[in-house]
């Protein structure tokens, strides 16, 4: 895949669309170049105030972001959410800094995005940052993205038993680290760092406030702020007012992240927390057209995507076929990646286990396409799925998290040993 678009023609035509999205001419463009409703008039019941957002040299004219989300957004999913909702963010799924360091292939395949991509943005994943640097290091040396996402939100064991993601931002002197290490490299090709967090660990070990302040004292552009816990998992509602309380404290856009399910949802967060923007994860699972209901709920516009199963159908079709790209000819894999997609366009519909099950069993493009040839075109789409959760919703049963963590808010020189100090990759150390 080559790169998209010069960032320069697509910010031309972000300003045109900025005068669009904002005819009064009252955005609250902040002194830094940054812009995010004026807090106090994007509240409660005031009608819900969206401006462009500015990340460095880029302007997201619809400040709603594809939460990045592994195995699911990849260029395949994300330019089927692009085309509806053609001028948010649509970040890739985290790839892991080590892989990229070590060029693995599956984590090049990850780092590629589509023509039509308008900006290309990627989000790095690591707990070392000189090696996290060595990742940023590629990407800006081979040009390989316009915009650089940390994950410091991720919850899941593996990941934090490590220290990384969301168990992360508890030891200051890495979160640190590896954004100043990141913003500096990046800052050569002039590409926008932001951060992705979440609430804390758990209530005890609360880290938003101080990271979101560290993530803008060492040069990120945006922070996000999924409102839960590590703890929390995906269980419970996101708790939006922590949101409000980071855009308090925050001079730099803070996106919103934790249950929109619905274009009324993204409205409503923005109405109760200032957010700059909003950023989507499992309710677009299945349902790319939600991005469209987004788009016209921030410009005031009522309509909605309410496809027919056959209408799904075609979307379905469409995503095996750049599924099948994606994967270099080999419809095998691609079918196989499609199947947790169907389970999710297929949710709510009444079509039976037999033809769920047909689809699981799909080895080809043909496969599929016999498969969407049985569905019923005409059957709407089911209302009591229409803008309700999906995907995972469970607590955590337990924070796994590195032996002695949360003991002290700096990593000492044991941990840093036992952490990484035997890889062979980091040469700094
Ligand atoms: C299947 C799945 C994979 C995810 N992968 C990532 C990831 O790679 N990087 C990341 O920062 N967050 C990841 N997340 C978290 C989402 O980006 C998002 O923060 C979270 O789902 C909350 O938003 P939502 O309520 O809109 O789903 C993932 C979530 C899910 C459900």
């Amino acid at each position: 895949m080559t790169k998209a678009k010069d960032v320069e023609t697509v910010i031309t035509a972000h300003d045109r669309e900025r005068e669009r999205l904002d005819p009064r001419g009252d955005m609250a463009a902040a002194a830094d170049g940054s812009s995010r409703p004026a807090s106090e008039s994007a509240r409660s019941s005031e009608p819900a105030t969206i401006a462009p957002v500015r990340l460095g040299p880029i302007t997201v004219p619809t400040p709603v972001v594809l939460s990045p989300m592994a195995g699911v957004t990849n260029w395949p999913f994300r330019v089927l959410c692009e085309e509806y909702g053609p001028d948010g963010l649509y970040v890739a799924e985290m790839i892991t800094a080590r892989a990229l360091v070590a060029r693995n292939p599956k984590a090049l395949r990850l780092c590629r995005f589509a023509p039509s991509e308008k900006i290309r943005s990627l989000q790095l994943y690591g707990v070392n940052p000189a090696i996290v640097e060595q990742a940023a290091r590629i990407v800006v040396d081979e040009d390989m993205a316009d915009h650089v996402d940390l994950n410091f939100g991720c919850p899941v064991p593996k990941v934090t038993r490590r220290g990384g993601g969301s168990a992360l931002p508890w030891k200051t002197d890495l979160f640190r680290g590896i954004i100043q290490r990141v913003v500096r490299v990046c800052s050569e090709a002039d590409i926008p760092v932001t951060a992705k967090i979440r609430v804390g660990i758990d209530h005890e070990h609360e880290t938003f406030m101080e990271a979101g302040r560290i993530a803008q004292e060492e040069g990120c552009a945006a922070v996000t702020l999924h409102a839960r816990t590590t703890a929390e998992y995906y269980g419970g509602h996101s708790d939006w007012s922590r949101i409000g309380e980071l855009v308090e404290a925050l001079d730099i856009p803070v996106f919103g992240n934790g249950d929109i399910w619905g274009a009324d949802d993204a409205l409503e967060m923005v109405r109760e927390t200032g957010c700059a923007g909003v950023a989507i994860g499992r309710g677009c699972q299945g349902r790319p057209w939600l991005f469209s209901d987004i788009k016209h709920a921030f410009a005031g516009d009522d309509t909605r995507v309410n496809p027919t199963l056959g209408e799904v159908s075609r979307v379905i079709e469409r995503h095996a076929e750049l599924l099948a790209e994606f994967y270099d000819g080999d419809e095998r894999m691609a079918v196989h990646d499609l199947r947790k997609h169907v389970a999710w366009y297929l949710k709510g519909f009444p079509v039976g286990g037999s033809t769920r099950k047909a689809f699981m069993e799909c080895e080809s493009l043909d496969d599929v396409r016999r498969e969407i040839g049985r569905l019923e075109p005409a059957m709407t789409f089911p209302e009591r799925v229409k803008d309700k959760p999906r995907g995972r919703v469970r607590f955590a049963k337990k924070v796994h998290l590195p032996y002695g963590w949360l003991e002290s808010r700096q990593t000492t020189h044991e941990q840093r040993e036992t952490l990484f100090g035997d890889d062979p990759m980091d040469a700094s150390y």
